[in-house]
């Protein structure tokens, strides 16, 4: 309830009023039309949400993590959402409206591309895989063909191209800066959105919810997990791994 205390504050001319709820989010609306409030919660849920859990303190650490990432991809040229971060559980975003569409960027096997290709964990994918589910959980997040991305009119030819070469663009810097902090991106999950304008921007959130990320160096397969997977198969120490991917994260951003 601290996000609400937070949001009702006088930093706000008018009271925001709550969008819309998601697993691991709430957006609300601020003074600016152009600008709306997400705000990060310790919820998380797993398999469609059948599986429901709570993480002490991921809000903050997920907001954090997202923060610089998208700081850093900023830099490097990458039109993302962010703003700014009134609180440490609160992103200010740019308004816009979600591509219905989870791109899946992978480096190495895992989860359902292990499951649906019987390929090796930790299998090398070279070049990077792209893959697009259906944003829809009453279909549960079906994988699509881009040929059925078309059909279902979620975007246009050009937009999907540009989708794709700049999931690219940010798996190679998103690599090179995990690499630095001692971590191995396996896989990420992005969403993204349109502006005013009509421009395709990078939305969401990046954090140890949405990527796979596995400690350097470290070969024994469930003590590298720093990421959802930890609470996806009950693997325990949750907490400690998004706190370490947060440390190593700030330590890299300095
Ligand atoms: P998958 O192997 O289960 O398809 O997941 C691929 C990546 O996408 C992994 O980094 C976790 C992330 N992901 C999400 O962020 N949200 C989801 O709902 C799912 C299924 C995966
Ligand atoms: N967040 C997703 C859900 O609950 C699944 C996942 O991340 O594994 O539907």
């Amino acid at each position: 309830m601290v996000g609400l205390l937070d949001i009702s504050s006088q930093r706000f001319m008018t009271k925001p009023t709550q969008l819309y709820e998601g697993k691991a989010k709430i957006v609300y609306t601020t003074d600016d039309s152009d600008l709306l409030l997400t705000y990060f919660k310790d919820d998380a849920t797993a398999f469609n949400a059948q599986k429901r859990g709570t993480i002490t303190g991921k809000g903050q650490i997920n907001c954090a993590i997202s923060r610089h990432l998208f700081q850093m991809l900023e830099a490097q040229g990458i039109p993302t959402h962010y703003v700014d971060c009134p609180s440490d559980r609160e992103m200010r975003v740019k308004a816009v409206t979600i591509v219905p569409i989870e791109v899946i960027v992978r480096n190495l096997a895992a989860g359902s591309l292990c499951k649906q290709t019987g390929l090796a964990l930790g299998t090398q994918i070279d070049p990077p895989l792209v893959e697009y589910c259906y944003k829809n959980d009453s279909l549960g997040d079906p994988l699509l063909t881009r040929d059925r991305l078309l059909l279902l009119n979620l975007a246009t030819p050009e937009e999907l191209d540009y989708i794709r070469q700049m999931s690219l663009d940010i798996d190679r810097h998103l690599s090179a800066f995990f690499q630095e902090c001692g971590i191995i991106l396996v896989d990420f999950k992005l969403e993204f959105g349109r502006d005013r304008q009509n421009n395709i921007i990078l939305a969401d959130e990046i954090s140890p919810d949405t990527c796979r990320l596995w400690k350097q160096g470290e070969t024994d397969p469930q003590a590298r997990i720093l990421d959802k997977d930890r609470f996806r198969q009950d693997l325990g120490d949750v907490e400690s791994a998004y706190k370490q991917v947060l440390e190593r994260v700030l330590g890299q951003a300095k």
